[in-house]
């Protein structure tokens, strides 16, 4: 038995990653609908062999649709979320707009799969920010050995992670320093990215952190355990897709680097690639269309009495949002669905 499933969003980044994802790894669909603006109307998306037309999601009637995936941002799912969760079709959302509320799981299937139980209240499931969902992955496994007090955290974050237009910036504007008269001003982002970083994602807040920043805070002790403390920088960086994190963990305990690598290697969700050797890490580029979240440069922190420092890695497309969001699914129909 299938179910019925709409992609929200279906023209983006994220939707089309969703499409891909859905396909290959056989989620149970009976049918499938892609939906976006209407400028998007009959736009075609693909969903493995197939081209689907996409729809207008503001005429779109929910009523029979068992899963909706949304990924269209925070205004657009405030609009058409409580519509669809109303018609009886469970949401799985992207944006930020319900990961903060008590009635709405937010779910890391490999770090806290049993809150999707929780999914009745509202009929939506949260999807977390893309650097919360590969920092969890990696920390649970340590933290239920060690019991992690305090993290420190510097992401370096590609294009992808804005949207579309951002990545045609990133590209526009790195030819535009080659070819006299093609010169891109900045316009998604404050400041010029080709050949730069920028140490500011999403808006300011009173306490001088970027709303990024306060996200991985909130978000990790929703879904890992509120007694961590996390102390993030957010930085965009000119790559296109793949999310890296320098991560220092103080744990109350001792873990020795080896046994956390040995963790690291059993944990669900995680590829540990180690060698210390030229090359023997991984960046960006070489997880691209991967599922794993990757672990490189595990090594002890010796200025403080238990600490580690990790490099992670992940297609933020993919764990930081399609993937988990298809995952999330999938524990939903395990846990709840079939058993209906
Ligand atoms: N990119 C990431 O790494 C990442 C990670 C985690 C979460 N997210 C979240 O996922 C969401 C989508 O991100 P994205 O990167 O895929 O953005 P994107 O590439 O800019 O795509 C946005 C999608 O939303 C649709 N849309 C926008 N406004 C709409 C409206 N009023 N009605 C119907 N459809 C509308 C667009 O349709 P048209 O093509 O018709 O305009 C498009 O399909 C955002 O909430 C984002 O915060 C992204």
């Amino acid at each position: 038995m299938g179910y019925k499933v709409v992609v929200c969003g279906a023209t983006g980044n994220v939707g089309r990653e969703m499409l891909n994802i859905l396909a290959e790894r056989q989620f149970p669909v009976d049918e499938i609908t892609a939906l976006a603006s209407r400028r998007s109307l009959g736009t075609d998306v693909s969903f493995g062999d197939k081209t689907l037309k996409t729809k207008d999601l503001e005429t779109f009637d929910f009523t029979g649709w068992d899963i909706a995936f949304f990924a269209i941002g925070s205004d657009a799912t405030k609009k058409y979320a409580p519509i669809a969760a109303k018609a009886g079709c469970i949401v799985i959302d992207n944006s930020s707009l319900y990961r903060y509320d008590a009635d709405v799981p937010l779910v890391v299937p490999e770090v806290n799969p049993e809150a999707v139980d929780g999914y009745a209240k509202k009929n939506i499931i949260a999807n977390p920010n893309c650097s919360t969902a590969q920092m969890v992955v990696a920390l649970k496994p340590l933290h239920d050995r060690a019991r992690i007090k305090r993290v420190v955290v510097s992401t370096y974050q590609s294009v992808s992670g804005t949207g579309k237009e951002a990545i045609d910036e990133l590209w526009d504007q790195t030819k535009g320093m080659y070819v006299p008269g093609q010169e891109r001003e900045p316009k998604v982002y404050t400041k010029q990215i080709a050949f730069n970083v920028i140490p500011h994602i999403d808006v300011f807040m009173d306490s001088g952190e970027t709303k990024e920043e306060w996200k991985m805070v909130a978000e990790t002790k929703k879904i890992v355990d509120p007694m961590i403390k996390v102390t993030a920088t957010c930085v965009r960086v000119p790559v296109f897709v793949g999310h890296s994190e320098a991560i220092n963990i103080e744990f109350e305990d001792f873990l020795d680097e080896d046994e956390a690598r040995d963790i690291l290697r059993q944990a669900p969700g995680v590829l540990v690639v180690d060698k210390r050797e030229d090359g023997g890490y991984v960046t960006p580029v070489e997880c691209v269309g991967d599922f794993a979240t990757f672990v490189s440069r595990i090594r002890q922190d010796s200025t403080i009495d238990n600490g580690l420092n990790i490099w992670v890695v992940s297609d933020n497309l993919r764990k930081g949002a399609a993937l988990n969001a298809v995952q999330i699914a999938e524990t939903l129909v395990e846990r709840v669905l079939k058993k209906r």
